[in-house]
Order: C-alpha cells, then structure tokens, then sequence
C-alpha cells in the first residue's frame, strides 16, 4: 500500500522525505528504449501480483501467467494503466498475453505508437474492415401486425456519451436499457455469435438475458450457447426479451447499429413504430477520444487512426440521418452530448415526453441508480462517479493533425458543429 500510495502521490511523497520511485510515465520516457520493456515487466510483475494477493517473487521467473486467473489480471492492469500511463487497454488483449514479457512488449508498442500520433503528419488513409456489407439479413420481416411492441433505440458513434446515457436511462424505472445487444445487424444468432471484436461483445446480451429471466450468468450463457447452435433467428431473441419486459421499454443501445443503413432500416420492419434517439457529440472530441481509447484496434481497422474515426463518425451519423429522413417527427429526437451533461434534468425531460413516459430524478444520479454497469461500453465509465459538465467543451481542447474532410464537414453543419481552425496541431504542418 505504501509505495502504490508513493506511486500516485510522489510529490506528496517527497515532502514526506519518503522515498518516491518515480511515476511510471516519467520513467519509461527517461529511459533509454532498450531499457524500457524491462522496466515495464518488472513494473507489471508487481501490479500483477498484487491483483492475485502474492509477492511479486511469488510469480513465475519467466512471468508465465497461464497457472492464474487471468479474469482478475486483466481488471487490475487494465486499470491501473490507465490510471497511471493513460493508456486505455481492453480486458480482452491483457487477456491474451501469456507471459509478462509478451504483455509488457505490447502495452510499450501501444504506449509508443500513441505518443507519436498526435504531431504526426500521417497520411488520411485508412482501410475501416467494419464498413464492409453485413450479413445478409433477412429478405422478409413479420407482417405489420406481428411486429414487436415497445422497443426504442440509442444510435450513436462509439466515443459519444452512449455508455452515460445508457446508464441514465437504465435508472428510469419503465425502461430496460442492457449493455451492447449487438442483434439487429445479424439475422441469426449463429452470425452474432461470429461478430469477434476486443470489446467482449456478446457479454451484453448474456447480462440481459440473466436479469430478465432472472437466471444465474452461468445458466444465461447456456441460453446463450443453445440459440447460436440452433442459429436462432435474432428476431426470436428480441421476442424472448420483449415477453419479459411487463410494463418496461427495451432501449437497444448499439452504436455499431449505425455502421450500416440497412442494419438501421431492419428495426423499423422488426419492430411496431420504434422510437429513435440519436446522440451527437461534437466530432473534435469524438475522434480524439476515439484516438486515445485505441477504438481502432477494436474492430481490426488498419491505416491511420485520425482518418478511421473521422470515418467512423461521418458514415455512422449519415447513415443515421438517412434513417430519420424516413421517421415521422414523433419517432426522432436528436440529443446534444454536450445538453446532456451540461443540463441533464432538461435533456432527460425531453427524452421521457418523447418515449411517453414521467420525468424520475433517479435518471439524473446514474452512478447510484443504475443496475446495468459493465458490458462492453466505454471501459472508463467507472472512473467518474457523477455526470461531468466540463467535458461538453472538451472538444475546444483537442488538437487534430489535419483539418476534416469535406464529407465530415457536411455532416458537422447538418448537426450544427461549428469547427473552428484552431484544432489542428500546427507543429504538424
Ligand atoms: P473519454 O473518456 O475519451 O473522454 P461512449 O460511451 O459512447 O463510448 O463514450 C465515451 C465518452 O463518454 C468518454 O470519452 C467521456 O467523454 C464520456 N463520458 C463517460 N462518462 C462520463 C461522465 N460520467 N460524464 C460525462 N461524460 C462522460
């Protein structure tokens, strides 16, 4: 306890006359580049040994991690580099790393490759994996009559508050709102099932199933299990979900819903006149954040980070756009991030008249109401425990290598976005 305290509070530390090793940051970056993995493996041998409860001499000399439960591994690293290098890892890849050694070479190689990012001139190229068509859903859906009731939907960017408005809306007591579904763009559970990213995608279905038909997480994965070996159709899942629901709204919030128009245009034949929300949040903040949480290493994207999320939030709110063009005035409500965190009550207020239903204070205090953490969302949502006004302006902050393109600009003006020029790294120049 003594020196992780040491560790986060050096200068405090300092004035104590204790001694203080270094931040982790200022030591990898005072480093020479050989040294540095070696630093950084011993480093994570202690953190590592103090999730599972041992002396950093207790684990393996050759850091063989495959004897311990690499569930807990993963929370505890995961956390505390981003506490202390900042640097956003997935549960999922500290999973995947059988040794200390290969870990730490990872986590520098990621640490790296950030820190040159922004100030680099790379070239806008990028190859999005994620654009590529869907599976073919299918041709025909029930009839008018048949469709399934009470369903509204969150679309949105990654990166754009969904994970806090979901929170939000899970607190309100008529509305069912589980992490990531990840259904609608699949016509069978046998292709979710293949839908692989590091984001653990299938996690937020098993969470609903469990809490809806009140099952242990064990038995949920079972279900789980079962419907993708019969290929069940998704659309049956959805019907299971809704016969559960009583009184409640299932809020289906997805952002990679939006990465194809098709996908979008399925709900509004799956479902009788589904309610749309759709979260905007300035592009500045949405890309740099994206940047920082490595979102493009999620879904297998490669080229430059920058252009894969202008990419990704240009196509995804046109596609989105596209989809209300269709919508009667009653089944669209666009919501600010920025209105959202600045003047939550008025922002909530204004989403419950739109679904039909009374205002309740517990949307406003999501740390203390919602049951519906974890999933796959935004993996910092723990780090705040109340809404935070003071991003809404994050995005004046934020400095781009390059101006956006023509396409994103279109999209920013359809929504209101100013962008003004100072957001670009002029040393990048
Ligand atoms: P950063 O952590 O990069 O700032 P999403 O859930 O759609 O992926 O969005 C993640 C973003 O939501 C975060 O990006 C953060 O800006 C914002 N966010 C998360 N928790 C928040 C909170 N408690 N208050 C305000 N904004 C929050």
């Amino acid at each position: 306890m003594a020196s992780l305290i040491a560790e986060a509070y050096p200068e405090a530390a300092e004035r104590e006359g204790a001694e203080a090793p270094r931040p982790i940051r200022e030591r990898l970056e005072a480093a020479a580049p050989e040294a540095r993995t070696g630093i950084l493996e011993a480093y994570l041998r202690r953190h590592v040994a103090e999730a599972l409860g041992l002396s950093p001499e207790a684990l393996p000399p050759d850091g063989d991690l495959s004897g311990f439960d690499r569930d807990v591994v993963a929370e505890h690293v995961t956390w505390t580099l981003k506490e202390y290098l900042d640097l956003t890892l997935y549960r999922t890849e500290v999973r995947a790393h059988p040794s200390l050694a290969s870990l730490a070479r990872f986590v520098l190689d990621e640490w790296e490759r950030l820190s040159r990012l922004v100030g680099e001139t790379a070239e806008a190229r990028a190859t999005v994996r994620s654009f590529v068509p869907p599976a073919h859903l299918p041709a025909k859906e029930p009839h008018a009559k048949e469709r399934i009731p009470d369903v509204a939907f969150v679309l949105s960017t990654p990166r754009s508050g969904s994970t806090l408005f979901r929170l939000m809306l899970s607190a309100h007591s008529r509305l069912f709102c589980p992490p990531e579904l990840n259904l609608l763009g699949h016509p069978d559970m046998r292709s979710w099932s293949e839908d692989r990213d590091i984001l653990m995608p299938h996690e937020g279905l098993v969470m609903a199933l469990a809490t809806l038909l009140e099952m242990t997480r064990d038995d949920a994965d079972a279900l789980v299990n079962r419907l993708v070996a019969e290929a069940r159709p998704t659309a049956e899942v959805f019907r299971m979900m809704q016969a559960r629901l009583g009184d409640r709204v299932l809020v289906d919030k997805t952002p990679s819903n939006a990465l194809h128009l098709e996908t979008l245009e399925r709900a509004e034949t799956l479902f009788d006149a589904p309610k749309h929300v759709h979260l905007v949040r300035h592009p500045y903040a949405v890309i740099d954040s994206f940047v920082r949480a490595r979102f493009d290493r999620v879904r297998g994207d490669t080229g430059d980070p920058f252009a894969i999320a202008e990419a990704y939030w240009t196509r995804m709110n046109d596609n989105i756009l596209k989809l209300a063009e269709k919508l009667p005035a009653e089944r669209y409500l666009r919501v600010k991030y920025e209105d959202l965190v600045c003047t939550p009550e008025r922002v909530m207020r204004t989403v419950c008249a739109f679904l039909g239903l009374s205002f309740e204070e517990a949307m406003l205090h999501p740390y203390a109401h919602s049951e519906m953490f974890g999933g796959p969302g935004d993996p910092n949502i723990f780090r705040h425990t109340g809404i935070i006004a003071s991003l809404a302006d994050k995005w004046k902050r934020v400095r781009l290598p390059r101006p956006l393109g023509e396409a994103a600009r279109r999209t920013a003006e359809a929504m209101g976005y100013a962008l003004p020029e100072t957001a670009w790294d002029e040393q990048a120049k």
